[in-house]
């Protein structure tokens, strides 16, 4: 994965776990101590094997610690990525449009960074369906990005998930609503 999501990591570790958490992590998941760069590539199990030590140090299952960093590190994105975001924008647009728009330039301009090809859906002006199916299987991500992308625009939505790489089905399928 890209050094900007282990930087991002950190950052979400020293603000639910404590600033001085994160080497032991990074000891006590098997990586040793290192330094990430923000345009470099690592290994995803480097990221999987952090995830799973927040995962037991705080009781919360790896799609939830996936969910919560994927909305903490949302207005990160926003800023490094913000002149690819249309001012007009809301919520589903911006979830509509990151395949070919964001996704797809972040990709072109950072070899280093491989996001997920997302597939998505816009079946009326109040919801969209994505199907991810990464083998990252970090489909937490995803519902954790639209959470931190409706709390930039204010909006309320209901995600539901009725397929689920992790329930073993092909892809997952994320159906996003917005409340109106
Ligand atoms: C400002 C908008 C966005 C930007 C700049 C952005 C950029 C990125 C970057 C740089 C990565 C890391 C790739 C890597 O580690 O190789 C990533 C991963 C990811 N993105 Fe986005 N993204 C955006 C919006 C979204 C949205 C709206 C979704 C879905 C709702 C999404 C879903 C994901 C997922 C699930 C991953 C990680 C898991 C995987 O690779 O399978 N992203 N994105």
């Amino acid at each position: 994965m890209y050094g900007l999501i282990f930087m991002g990591l950190k950052k979400y570790i020293d603000a639910n776990l404590g600033a001085n958490k994160w080497n032991n992590l990074l000891t006590n998941s098997g990586i040793g101590s290192k330094i990430y760069s923000y345009n470099s590539e690592y290994q995803d199990q480097e990221a999987v094997a952090l995830v799973s030590m927040v995962s037991k140090l705080t009781g919360k299952t790896v799609p939830a610690v996936l969910e919560e960093f994927g909305e903490f590190i949302t207005p990160e994105l926003f800023n490094m990525y913000r002149l690819l975001i249309k001012p007009e924008w809301r919520t589903l647009d911006l979830i509509e449009h990151t395949e070919e728009t964001i996704h797809k330039t972040v990709r072109m301009k950072n070899p280093g960074a491989k996001p997920p090809e997302l597939k998505v859906s816009r079946l009326n002006p109040n919801e969209v369906v994505i199907t991810y199916s990464s083998q990252r299987k970090m489909c937490g991500i995803a519902k954790g990005i639209a959470k931190g992308v409706a709390k930039h625009y204010r909006e309320q939505l209901s995600i539901v998930e009725p397929s689920c790489m992790l329930r073993g089905d092909a892809n997952c399928k994320i159906s996003i609503k917005v409340a109106k």
